[in-house]
């Protein structure tokens, strides 16, 4: 393609962004998002690639300074939809339910909060908007080999973790790191949480943004997940925190809760199979086969008379 076509397709695109009344409307954040990446990628980068490869081309430079600004104007009307958010947060007028319903109307209507795919998409983008305005901290502390790194739950997990709770049910997030999920929970549910994470930084964190947000019932524990008293604690969450003997050790002390009271374990990620194999719990599905499915586990309420489990978790 001659460069002056090139120029034109570019310049072509520029102005049809530009034009589109749609990404200057806050409750747009999706389509603005996609915006941004189709400037930064089919116009900024394009002209970056021609310009490595030639002498700059001063009407290239002007279109690509024209880019520049427009990206700037929308990541500002983002920056200002955060800001928003949270002070609607703060300000407590929302029920929970609304709430959730007013996140995900800035997502584009073919949202598909049900899908079990991998990786993170525009929800998260936008609750990151929200949560993590400062910059994120570095961890501090040495991990033991089967202590898993910091990765955050999608938000779109969160969000259909929050529709299978009770509202009286205190969830622990073993392992919460920057502390979204019980932040999230009680924000989308108004349940009571508790966030129990061995790295400080991340413990210093989580408990920052929950009282930024006046979250009073959401509590952060800065411990190793193995020393934590469980007794208040009805349901807990894990995103494979830790695996193997460390992982075991902690669902043996789970277990004990449930010589208590029922309980209830959520999973998602690899650890899910590890609790598949434990004999007091019963999976709500038949098998587990999916590492990017949210599994839902229950004690079995009186396992110490427990005589035997089928290979597909059921019980005689
Ligand atoms: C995969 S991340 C999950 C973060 C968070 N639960 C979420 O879903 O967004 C695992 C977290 O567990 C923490 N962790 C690992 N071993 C731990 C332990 N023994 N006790 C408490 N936290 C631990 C890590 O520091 C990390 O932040």
């Amino acid at each position: 393609m001659s460069s002056d076509l090139i120029f034109l397709e570019i310049s072509q695109d520029l102005q049809s962004a530009k034009d589109d009344q749609r990404l200057y409307n806050p409750i747009n954040f999706e389509t603005r998002v996609r915006a941004i990446d189709f400037i930064d990628f089919h116009i900024i980068n394009r002209i970056d690639i021609i310009h490595q490869n030639s002498t700059p081309n001063p009407d290239f430079t002007r279109i690509r300074r024209s880019a520049e600004e427009l990206k700037e104007q929308l990541e500002a009307i983002n920056r200002a939809l955060f800001a928003h958010l949270r002070e609607t947060i703060k300000s407590k007028k929302l029920y929970p339910s609304e709430l959730n319903e007013l996140l995900i109307s800035h997502l584009d209507n073919a949202y598909n909060r049900e899908a079990d795919q991998p990786g993170y998409d525009y929800l998260d983008e936008l609750i990151n908007g929200i949560l993590c305005e400062s910059t994120l901290p570095e961890p501090t502390i040495v991990r033991e080999p089967e202590m898993v790194f910091y990765q955050q739950t999608p938000a779109r997990i969160i969000f259909k973790l929050a529709e299978m709770l009770q509202v009286d049910e205190v969830l622990y997030d073993l392992g919460s790191g920057l502390g979204h999920v019980p932040i999230l929970i009680n924000l989308l549910n108004g349940n009571k949480t508790v966030g129990v994470e061995f790295e400080p930084a991340y413990h210093r964190y989580a408990v920052g943004k929950a009282t930024q947000l006046k979250l009073n019932d959401v509590l952060f524990i800065n411990e190793d997940a193995r020393k934590v008293d469980y007794t208040n604690g009805t349901v807990f969450y894990l995103y494979t925190p830790f695996e193997g003997n460390i992982l075991q050790e902690v669902l043996d002390k789970l277990k004990q809760e449930s010589f208590q009271k029922p309980i209830r374990i959520f999973t998602y990620g690899p650890c899910s199979f590890q609790l598949a194999k434990q004999s007091w719990l019963i999976c709500s599905d038949t098998k587990v086969k999916d590492i990017y499915k949210l599994y839902e586990f229950r004690s079995y309420r009186d396992h110490r008379k427990f005589i035997e489990v089928t290979p597909k978790g059921r019980y005689f």
